[in-house]
């Protein structure tokens, strides 16, 4: 059923922010609102809300089923067959709702072709809605903290059982394989993304997506990786070490940890985003890693893996009780390895709450 609660603060929004009406295409959007799953196609499917509360969904007829099953039966929605294309839904729903002339919002899910057909029977002033959607998810209520709290509980326990499979011998992909079932076996309804097993001097890539590579001895294996629990994400990072760590490899474990620790802490109501992420850039930095710190702190996380608040220089958005973001510092030292410590949190008040509580002591295979 289509969340009235939901519906209704995202009406609010688009009085505030003195906007007639949006479009939302297949999206984590229409997920969060109609529980309708964000897969897209070539077929134009989009929820139209008029800041006035009115609502209507144009669908093809393949999808008319289940669509009419998650709106509920007082949906007024448009069917189109592939014989007649969408075109004249878009006519109709002109005349309907006399939308000419309105500023209507856009949403991420709408294709750019969609909308260039739009425009010629919906003569609104098309707006770019990123910033209401993201205004409209990013403050979690209960219930989502609660998935986001399961998500992030399957992948610590996905975590404790890894190390016992990673040896050498093995390669990144059967890792990664693994990682993939435990994830589900311990009740994630699916992957938030692919995990990411990056070994040896791969490692100092943050986003590494090869994985051929044959665990050696001495090595030091970065594990990314998360699940969907309701559909909410978890995304949690460990690095782990097969054999006795280098000296060197010791103190920049240290320091990502303490980076990740001293950041967390930061975490609270008031605080900018900007300003966490100083905390672990200024840790990094005095110990003379600061160039190889090239990512982000962290990005926010709900339906979709990244999505607002990114925790980065510059964002001077003030942390709100709800948000939820990774912490993710990292030092990656390119040819040589790359390590990080990631967790999930939720500003609460005064600090934080964690949402991935694995293991982070050194772990030596
Ligand atoms: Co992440």
């Amino acid at each position: 059923m289509l969340d009235k609660a939901k519906l209704h603060k995202l009406t609010n929004i688009l009085i505030e922010k003195d906007v007639d009406g949006c479009v939302i295409g297949p999206s984590h959007d229409v997920q969060y609102i109609a529980g309708i799953k964000p897969d897209n196609d070539e077929r134009f499917r989009g929820l139209y809300v008029l800041s006035d509360g009115r609502w209507f969904f144009i669908c093809p007829e393949l999808y008319y089923e289940e669509v009419r099953e998650a709106l509920g039966e007082e949906a007024h929605i448009y069917k189109w067959s592939d014989g007649e294309g969408v075109l004249g839904c878009f006519e109709k729903a002109q005349k309907d709702y006399d939308l000419n002339g309105m500023t209507i919002a856009v949403n991420e899910g709408i294709r750019a072709i969609d909308l260039i057909d739009m425009e010629d029977y919906i003569k609104a002033k098309y707006i770019n809605g990123a910033h209401i959607f993201e205004e409209l998810r990013i403050l979690k209520d209960e219930q989502e903290a609660e998935y986001m709290a399961k998500a992030g509980e399957i992948a610590d326990r996905a975590y404790e059982e890894i190390v016992k499979f990673i040896k050498p011998g093995i390669t990144e992909r059967d890792i990664s394989n693994k990682l993939k079932e435990l994830l589900i076996e311990q009740g994630g309804e699916e992957l938030a993304f692919d995990p990411i097993v990056a070994s040896g001097s791969n490692s100092s890539k943050p986003h590494y997506n090869d994985d051929k590579r044959v665990i050696q001895e001495q090595d030091l294996v970065v594990l990314d990786f998360g699940c969907r629990y309701k559909g909410y994400c978890s995304d949690t990072s460990r690095t782990v070490f097969i054999g006795e760590p280098t000296e060197e490899q010791k103190k920049v474990y240290e320091i990502c940890l303490r980076a990740t620790t001293e950041a967390k802490k930061a975490v609270r109501e008031g605080i900018t985003a900007e300003e966490v992420d100083k905390v672990a850039r200024d840790i990094i930095t005095k110990e003379g890693y600061g160039q190889y710190f090239i990512n982000r702190t962290g990005h926010g996380i709900g339906l979709a893996v990244h999505e607002a608040p990114y925790i980065k220089e510059g964002n001077k958005q003030v942390l709100k009780t709800g948000m939820c973001f990774s912490i993710e510092p990292g030092i990656y030292i390119p040819g040589k390895f790359g390590m990080r410590i990631e967790d999930i949190v939720m500003v609460e008040g005064d600090g934080a709450r964690v949402f991935n509580n694995s293991n982070r002591d050194m772990i030596i295979l």
